[in-house]
């Protein structure tokens, strides 16, 4: 028996402890009547929004309408002054984790910027995930799970080992999503992905999220202004504006609003080319 069969035979045993139930409800973010506020600057007022299973949900909004700080509520890193939020099924807000399985292991996050771990090399930023929530995986085991993820996100094998300042801004966005995709989670977060890509590496990055989003059965909150983003792998949109999110559909359908926000956003000038650009023959 070689080395690898080995491995094989002990992720057999073990599998049990390693593959959490699948969440087969209709909406696995569910977000109701929330409310932010930062001194007396109300961000959110009654905002609402469900994701759909299996959707690459985009989410667009002027710059600080509280895009970020909705993914942030939804992922518990910032505590809302009102409001009900669910991932998979489980309360956010208010959670005590009383089943035993920790939430955050089951969504991954690209945080606006990478924010890769400098000092450590690719490899070792995917294995950081793995480490806290399985720290009784083996360590040849962890870095097999590593290396496979970064080929997963389109990296060549050598970038394992290279350090983030080696990656061009393109390989740095594949390494974060490496790392968001570790713990093979259900939900996954991306804050505007392909911000500072040129427009070649943003259409292979876009093309890359719906493969994954698609192979590995995935729900998709894609915080995005990039038009094209959103007309070639989004399956529905919701607008952020007043506060709330003000709309929430296809392009056709928001297209048709009245909203001036949403007129001028997909009604100007970047709109209308993205629009012609993408229709469909
Ligand atoms: N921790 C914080 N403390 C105070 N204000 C914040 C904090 N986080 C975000 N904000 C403010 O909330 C607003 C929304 O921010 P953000 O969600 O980052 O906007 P965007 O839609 O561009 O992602 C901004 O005005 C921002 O300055
Ligand atoms: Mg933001």
């Amino acid at each position: 028996m070689t080395d690898r069969d080995d491995l094989i035979y002990e992720v057999e045993d073990d599998a049990t402890d390693f593959i959490p139930e699948l969440y087969r409800g209709e909406y696995p973010i569910v977000v109701e009547g929330l409310i932010n506020q930062f001194g007396d600057f109300r961000i959110h007022d009654d905002l609402s929004l469900k994701v759909k299973r299996g959707e690459i949900l985009g989410v667009v909004g002027g710059s600080g309408t509280g895009k970020s700080v909705l993914m942030r509520s939804i992922i518990g890193l910032q505590t809302p002054r009102e409001g009900h939020i669910e991932v998979l099924g489980r309360a956010i807000t208010g959670a005590h984790g009383s089943d035993g399985i920790d939430i955050r292991s089951r969504w991954g996050v690209l945080f606006q910027g990478g924010a890769l771990f400098s000092t450590l090399t690719v490899g070792e930023n995917v294995e950081v995930p793995l480490k806290q929530f399985y720290p009784e995986l083996a360590d040849d085991l962890r870095k097999e799970i590593a290396r496979y993820k970064v080929l997963l996100s389109g990296l060549p094998e050598e970038a394992t080992s290279k350090y983030p300042s080696e990656l061009s801004g393109g390989m740095k966005k594949r390494a974060g999503l490496a790392r968001a995709l570790a713990l093979d989670p259900q939900v996954l977060f991306l804050d505007e992905p392909t911000a500072g890509l040129d427009p070649v590496g943003a259409a292979k990055f876009d093309r890359l999220t719906r493969e994954l989003t698609d192979t590995m059965g995935l729900t998709v909150f894609l915080i995005t202004h990039d038009l094209d983003t959103l007309h070639s792998i989004c399956d529905r949109v919701a607008v952020l504006a007043d506060k709330q999110v003000i709309a929430v559909g296809t392009i056709p359908e928001l297209v048709a609003q009245d909203h001036p926000w949403i007129k001028e956003y997909f009604g100007g000038p970047r709109g209308r080319a993205a629009s012609s650009a993408y229709e469909k023959p």
